[in-house]
């Protein structure tokens, strides 16, 4: 008996127009997937725009064409005739609709593994086009889901630690734990999460507790790296020693920990979120130099502040 076939779905910005695909594109209209685009056709700039304007939200490609979508994407951002600002962009849409799937695997292993090859194509880029970084960080996406937040988390973590000259595995370790720091939110009953309106206390001491659910989460599996435990662990630790859960006080606390306490604080205070004004990147930095000062590793915000604007020469908007 043939099996009906599985479908992912992706971004659609994460097409080019006029480009011919090596795969079958669907859309889905009413709950049913129609064949859009056929494979060795290209979609055109009027149908993508038709297609963006009713907001349909994502392509879908067969799971069987899987390794052919990658392996077209990742030749795409090979290429010479798109600029750098596009190849970000492309990377990043993608990124988002891989992560966005993999946030909802119930295997965490599986997921953290899955997530390694999408965090070497964003160091790879990096590595070969610093620039990159800047058109990145400038399309966060300034809007709070976990997927959004933990994959500018990860971003922003790749640039401080390209600053600080880590190698690609650390590098690679890094972007994983960045983009899996708040795991351990996986724990904390959704109707916590998601509350309208202010929290308990007791609300409050069940996020505080993510941290450590994290841990609880990642312990059992002895070749998980430690940096990437310690980026769940203590991201929320504070150089001056008055964060939690363990209450860490300056080097004690892992560097992962240091930097992904500075990309998950700067994200949030960047980000718009039903009760704030988000900040302006350089007004974040000057926070946490000045008002928040001693609650960060001085050295990481400077590493921070150099990834933000001087690899970018334009400044992050
Ligand atoms: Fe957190
Ligand atoms: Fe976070």
């Amino acid at each position: 008996m043939e099996s009906k076939p599985q479908y992912f779905k992706i971004r659609l910005h994460t097409i080019l127009p006029d480009t011919p695909l090596p795969f079958d594109l669907f859309v889905k209209i009413n709950d049913r997937l129609l064949l859009y685009v056929r494979q060795g056709d290209s979609l055109t700039k009027e149908r993508l725009a038709t297609l963006l304007a009713k907001d349909t939200g994502y392509f879908y490609v067969k799971e069987d064409d899987r390794w052919t979508y990658r392996n077209f994407m990742k030749s795409i951002i090979r290429e010479d005739q798109i600029s750098v600002t596009q190849k970000a962009q492309l990377l990043k849409e993608s990124a988002l609709g891989f992560v966005e799937e993999i946030f909802e695997k119930p295997d965490v292993y599986q997921a953290l593994d899955e997530s390694k090859p999408l965090i070497q194509d964003f160091i790879n880029l990096i590595d070969e086009q610093p620039e990159a970084l800047s058109d990145m960080i400038s399309l966060s996406s300034h809007d709070f889901y976990t997927y959004n937040h933990s994959l500018d988390v990860a971003i922003y973590s790749l640039g401080l630690g390209h600053v600080l000259g880590y190698d690609k595995k650390t590098l690679e370790n890094l972007g994983v734990g960045a983009l899996f720091h708040d795991i351990g939110k996986r724990l904390v009953p959704v109707e916590i999460l998601c509350k309208k309106g202010g929290l308990s206390e007791e609300d409050w001491a069940i996020i505080h507790q993510h941290p450590q659910f994290g841990l609880d989460i990642l312990i059992n599996k002895p070749e998980i790296d430690p940096g990437i435990i310690a980026a769940c662990f203590e991201h929320h630790e504070s150089w001056s020693g008055s964060g939690y859960p363990q209450k860490l006080r300056g080097e004690e606390i892992h560097p992962f920990g240091r930097i992904v306490a500075i990309t998950d604080t700067f994200d949030a205070m960047t980000t718009q979120r039903s009760y704030n004004t988000p900040m302006f990147p350089r007004e974040a930095i000057a926070m946490m130099k000045n008002q928040l000062k001693g609650r960060y590793d001085p050295h990481m915000v400077e590493a921070m502040s150099e990834a933000l604007f001087h690899l970018n020469p334009s400044g992050a908007s």
